[in-house]
């Protein structure tokens, strides 16, 4: 994927990180690679009796403000308070957000920024040029797994965006990193929430939702992340076959009226029969999204009417799951249809959030997706990662 002008020590993820060790090395220091999946950084050095954390960043963009407001999280937290200080190591350089927040940090902020070129680490001091022979000395690190989710229909405007960033949300919150990927040509996501989200939580170190640009998307640009989260296109051709391929699991909004359900229904028929001609694996979930209570009896109706449009699927497919949208669904809710405001509010410098506020205790949107995600973690499991 990577382009043959790239010089070989940003290739990918691992030789990047291995020229950052070495040129540190050169530098007078010890380096040493953090444990597989520890969370937080991935090197150590050490010289005399200061000890600093790396977080490598091998990105194909620049650096965003909430992958640092991680990094800066964790130095804060109790097993980041071991470290003297930390450095920040990039491949291309630092957005504009980015670039503010260490302004504001100022200079005897614990963290340095640098971005490693071929002989030298910017604003490294201790920059020494070095030699270009092989590393095959250096321990080589196991890309941790991912799960991948896609959020996916034929048809525009059914909630795909929403679902796919509510979903980081509620995930975020319960303690995962995710990265958003950006696979429809309109960017919604993109304009929503710029180029992603630090959420704080009470552990210390917190999460971040990452958001990528399908160009510039990679799995080792999101090492850190658990969770990678699609927002698909909506003409499933368009999306990469490899990331179609990869999906652990997909979920469909639609809508629970009468002509939602007899417009998506075919549509999502066929979509089911794309999605496994390229992937026989994915968990795949029907979702009703803009749920608005019905009353008891036309309830009923709908949810007959909309069962027996997967029917057929279900019979075959024990990976086909239709969500009975009175054990979770999202309801209509204005914090999601007024969700971008805060773009049209401030176009210059938007805001990044989430409709996860709270109005008087309760926040519709906030329960909904929460519930969404232990739904999943219930019938698929998504419990490896709550291994780590
Ligand atoms: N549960 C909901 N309640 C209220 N409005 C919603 C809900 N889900 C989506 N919307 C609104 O519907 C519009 C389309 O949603 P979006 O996520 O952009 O769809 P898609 O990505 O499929 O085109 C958005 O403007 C949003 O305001
Ligand atoms: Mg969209």
């Amino acid at each position: 994927m990577q382009s043959s002008l790239e010089p070989a020590y940003i290739q990918d993820f691992i030789h990047f990180e291995q020229h950052v060790a070495k040129l540190i090395h050169r530098a007078g220091w010890t380096v040493e690679t953090a444990k597989t999946n520890q969370r937080g950084y991935d090197l150590v050095l050490k010289k005399d009796n200061l000890v600093g954390a790396v977080q490598v960043k091998w990105l194909k963009n620049n650096v965003t403000a909430p992958q640092l407001l991680a990094f800066a999280n964790f130095l804060d937290s109790e097993e980041g308070k071991k470290f003297n200080f930390g450095l920040f190591v990039t491949t291309k350089g630092f957005g504009g957000p980015a670039q503010a927040l260490i302004r504001s940090w100022g200079k005897n902020s614990k963290i340095r920024c640098v971005i490693a070129q071929e002989n030298k680490l910017i604003s490294f001091d201790t920059g020494i040029g070095i030699d270009d022979e092989d590393n095959s000395g250096y321990p080589k690190p196991n890309l941790p797994k991912k799960v991948y989710f896609g959020v996916f229909t034929c048809k525009g405007g059914v909630g795909k965006t929403t679902v796919a960033a509510h979903l980081a949300g509620a995930l975020a919150l319960q303690g995962f990193n995710i990265a958003l990927v950006d696979l429809d040509p309109e960017k919604n996501l993109q304009k929503l929430v710029g180029d992603g989200i630090f959420v704080p939580n009470t552990t210390g170190i917190g999460t971040t939702i990452q958001v990528f640009d399908e160009g510039d998307w990679h799995e080792d640009s999101a090492r850190d992340c658990q969770i990678v989260i699609c927002d698909c296109s909506p003409a499933l051709e368009r999306n990469p076959e490899e990331l179609v391929k990869r999906l652990d699991y997909c979920i469909i909004p639609t809508t629970l009226n009468p002509l939602g359900i007899n417009k998506h229904g075919k549509v999502i028929q066929d979509t089911v029969k794309e999605i496994r001609e390229l992937n026989q694996n994915a968990h795949l979930f029907v979702l009703v999204n803009n749920f608005k209570d019905p009353g008891v009896r036309r309830l009923k109706l709908l949810k007959n009417v909309y069962f027996d449009a997967y029917k057929e699927i279900s019979k075959t497919d024990d990976k086909f799951h239709c969500i009975d949208p009175e054990e979770v669904c999202i309801r209509a809710s204005d914090l999601l249809y007024y969700w971008g405001i805060h773009i049209i509010e401030n176009p210059t410098n938007p805001a990044s959030r989430l409709a996860f506020d709270l109005i008087g205790g309760r926040c519709y949107p906030r329960e909904d997706f929460i519930s969404l995600a232990d739904y999943i973690e219930t019938k698929a499991g998504i419990g490896f990662l709550r291994n780590h």
